[in-house]
């Protein structure tokens, strides 16, 4: 099984930025069977995203949305929806990131709607959690889709996450959920901290924030997986 590991831009890179981390990633990049690759840049820089792997022949990196609408097409003005960005060729979305949680107020209720959309339209999805309480929400969906345990106090904080505490957390996910779901990590990756994450059978993928923000540091996570 290949790792996920999506590089989440956030909001760091500006177009400018967004054109010559793809430039310089292109360059250095080197497709592996042990990873899967995603991008996750702002809705303003898919279109970039796509076309620029597309020109430079990088077909095997996917791209993915940082949120998307629980609503059908209609008038929400502001909105992304699902059929938007499958037409865009965007191929899966991060649902209920804890800073989306945090200072959006999202609810347990309109991250599911968000996953039934994503759902509905055969868009991937990761979901990101950071308690218990918050998968036992998810329970009635189906397991088709990638959960990321994310502990608050990881992110963006240099401070990973014990790799016993992450294991005991996803082990109880997969028993709520599902033995079958995909499970991931994120928070505070770096080339020097996952080594600690890739002996566990338990944790089959990443989301990087702070790391992703140079095409060089990201691919550093690539050269350490591939080892
Ligand atoms: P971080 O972000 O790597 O900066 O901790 C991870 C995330 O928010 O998904």
């Amino acid at each position: 099984m290949k790792y996920l590991v999506i590089a989440n831009w956030k909001m760091n890179l500006a177009h400018s930025d967004a054109t010559k981390w793809l430039d310089t990633f292109c360059n250095i990049y080197k497709p592996n069977d042990k990873y899967q690759v995603v991008i996750a840049p702002s809705f303003t820089e898919l279109e970039l995203v796509t076309s620029t792997l597309k020109n430079k022949n990088v077909l095997d990196v996917q791209v993915y949305a940082q949120d998307i609408s629980k609503f059908n097409p209609g008038a929400y003005t502001g909105e992304v929806g699902a059929i938007q960005l499958r037409d865009l060729g965007v191929n899966g979305v991060i649902i209920g990131h804890s800073e989306r949680r945090k200072y959006f107020k999202e609810s347990m209720n309109e991250i599911n709607e968000k996953l039934n959309q994503a759902l509905n339209n055969n868009i991937k999805s990761v979901v990101a959690v950071s308690v218990k309480e918050q998968v036992f929400a998810l329970v009635e969906n189906t397991n088709n889709f990638y959960l990321a345990f994310e502990p608050i106090e990881a992110i963006g904080t240099g401070q990973s996450e014990d790799t016993g505490k992450v294991n005991a957390f996803l082990k109880d996910a997969k028993q709520i959920i599902g033995e079958n779901i995909t499970t991931m990590y994120g928070g505070s990756v770096d080339s020097r901290n996952i080594r600690d994450y890739l002996g566990s059978t338990l944790i089959n993928g990443f989301i990087v924030g702070t790391a992703s923000k140079d095409p060089h540091t990201f691919n550093d996570i690539l050269t350490v997986i591939s080892e």
